[in-house]
């Protein structure tokens, strides 16, 4: 022993003494509870005092669920996984974590439900850690304003209702007006583009999720995402879960610089099953049955999509939440939340459908509020005041057909108001590169499309944009090496 350590011996020891005096033997009892009741993917436990909301239990027989009501004497709890042993009086501990999910680059390729676990028969995806499936939406501070373009590939929406890295965009319609074909759409042309993205299905049929995950896979887009899926039979907790898990995914590495883009397909279905477990969970109902904080719900959700500043890596999580409206109606209760927490919608229009205008987004109610900003300034000079002409075209149209005399003047506008129409047309899993795109504006501007008959535009455009594309022309090489080379290409094709 040193001189040291005997000088603190007595000090030990009086602690020691002091230990031993206050010692009380006792149990430490670690809480216990039972199931009550359990049905419709619902718990009601007794007996855990001091679980607090969203906290993981574990119930012995190797179910799981989350606590998700503490109003009514018992727990509420919603089951994220089940045995056929669950039955009334089975135990329940509480995990003592949060819920979280495995994050990083083995998702990437991978189908996963809410909770991680493997849905494409490979082993549990390699992962770089846990992210909280709840967690709190970055502060204001460490945002940045909207500032460069995401590129979804469809002419509509990138030339006249841009959106940009960090938004949240609605897209809004009807079933089967082509909401999804736009998410698919927007995942497959972010090919070599760098952004990693996670595609949400919630409560789909299984025939729409296996459809989905074989389009990204034929166009090589699963490398680059990650699918998540609770599909319809799954339980409503992890239906409830699903966005949550995507957008925690998402999270991760936009936390660590990256641009990621999330497709929630769709919301509709994600508030009917937050109705249907509060109705389980006898919670008041409000507009339309649906509990009064689904606002709230998911509000707190799209909150977490930003574009982060660089002294925060500069990381960016764009959302492109989907929405089923009944009749076009947009004024319904979860459409008119989501329009109001959302930067901007893509509308989808029923006659547009039927007329063959696909993808049949109806310019006049699509907004991008921040989108704008975020353009590529060689875009916005081009396209800038495309939007009001086109709008203006389609009112003319419409005295046209009451057979009003127009002069000579309204002719051209017309002439290429349809013009623009079929050039705006675009068939599903064809996203157009940005390049591409620059040319059919420049082309359409100069006035070198106008002497082609509208329903023949596509065979003029087809060569066009592969000329593009082996040209290596890139936005930044100005305006007037683009009229040039469009014009040189276009009159080779004339020739
Ligand atoms: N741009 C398009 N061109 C032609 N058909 C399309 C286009 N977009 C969607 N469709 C067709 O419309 C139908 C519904 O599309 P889908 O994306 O499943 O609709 P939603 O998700 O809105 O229910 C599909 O059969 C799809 O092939
Ligand atoms: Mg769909």
């Amino acid at each position: 022993m040193n001189p040291t350590e005997s000088q603190h011996l007595p000090d030990l020891l009086e602690r020691q003494a002091a230990w031993v005096e206050h010692y009380r033997l006792g149990l430490r009892v670690s809480e216990q509870g039972a199931v009550v009741s359990v049905g419709d993917g619902i718990a009601w436990i007794s007996g855990l005092p001091s679980a607090t909301m969203d906290e993981v239990l574990v119930l012995d027989d190797g179910s799981q669920a989350l606590v998700f009501d503490l109003n009514q004497g018992l727990l509420g709890a919603i089951l994220l996984r089940d045995t056929e042993r669950l039955t009334a009086g089975t135990t329940v501990r509480k995990a003592g974590q949060p819920l979280s999910i495995p994050v990083g680059e083995g998702l990437l390729g991978r189908i996963v439900d809410p909770l991680g676990l493997p849905l494409d028969g490979l082993p549990p995806p390699a992962h770089n850690g846990q992210q909280r499936l709840e967690g709190a939406s970055p502060a204001i501070i460490a945002r940045d304003f909207v500032h460069r373009p995401l590129y979804t590939g469809i002419k509509i929406v990138d030339a006249l209702v841009p959106i940009g890295k960090g938004q949240r965009q609605l897209i809004i319609g009807d079933e089967g007006l082509g909401r999804s074909a736009l998410g698919i759409d927007a995942v497959i042309n972010q090919r070599g583009l760098n952004v990693f993205c996670i595609y949400v299905l919630i409560g789909q049929k299984r025939s729409t999720v296996v459809n989905t995950i074989q389009l990204l896979r034929e166009h090589g887009s699963l490398e680059y995402t990650c699918v998540v899926v609770a599909e319809a039979s799954a339980l409503p907790g992890l239906k409830h879960l699903a966005p949550y898990a995507g957008c925690a995914i998402a999270e991760y590495w936009m936390e660590r610089g990256r641009d990621t883009l999330v497709v929630y397909d769709d919301l509709s279905t994600h508030a009917r099953t937050y109705r249907e477990l509060s109705l389980l969970l006898r919670r008041p109902p409000g507009r339309e049955a649906y509990p009064g904080d689904i606002f709230s719900i998911h509000a707190g959700l799209l909150e977490r999509s930003t574009c982060l500043n660089a002294a925060h890596g500069g990381g960016s999580m764009t959302a492109l939440p989907i929405v089923e409206t009944q009749q076009g109606d947009i004024a319904s209760y979860i459409p008119t939340n989501l329009i109001s927490i959302t930067d901007g919608q893509i509308y989808l229009d029923a006659s547009l459908f039927a007329g063959g205008f696909r993808p049949s987004i109806d310019i006049a109610r699509s907004v991008s509020r921040i989108g704008g900003r975020a353009q590529h300034r060689a875009i916005k000079a081009e396209a800038g005041r495309m939007k009001l002409d086109y709008l203006q075209f389609l009112e003319l149209e419409v005295f046209t057909r009451f057979g009003t005399k127009l002069d000579a003047a309204m002719e051209k506008p017309l002439r290429r108001g349809r013009l623009l129409r079929e050039i705006l047309k675009q068939d599903r899993l064809a996203p157009l590169r940005i390049e591409c795109q620059m040319a059919w504006l420049v082309a359409f501007n100069d006035g070198l499309l106008d002497m082609h008959e509208p329903d023949k535009i596509a065979d003029v455009l087809e060569p066009l944009y592969r000329r593009v594309t082996e040209s290596g022309l890139v936005l930044e090489d100005g305006r007037e090496a683009w009229s040039r080379a469009v014009l040189e290409w276009l009159g080779k094709q004339a020739e």
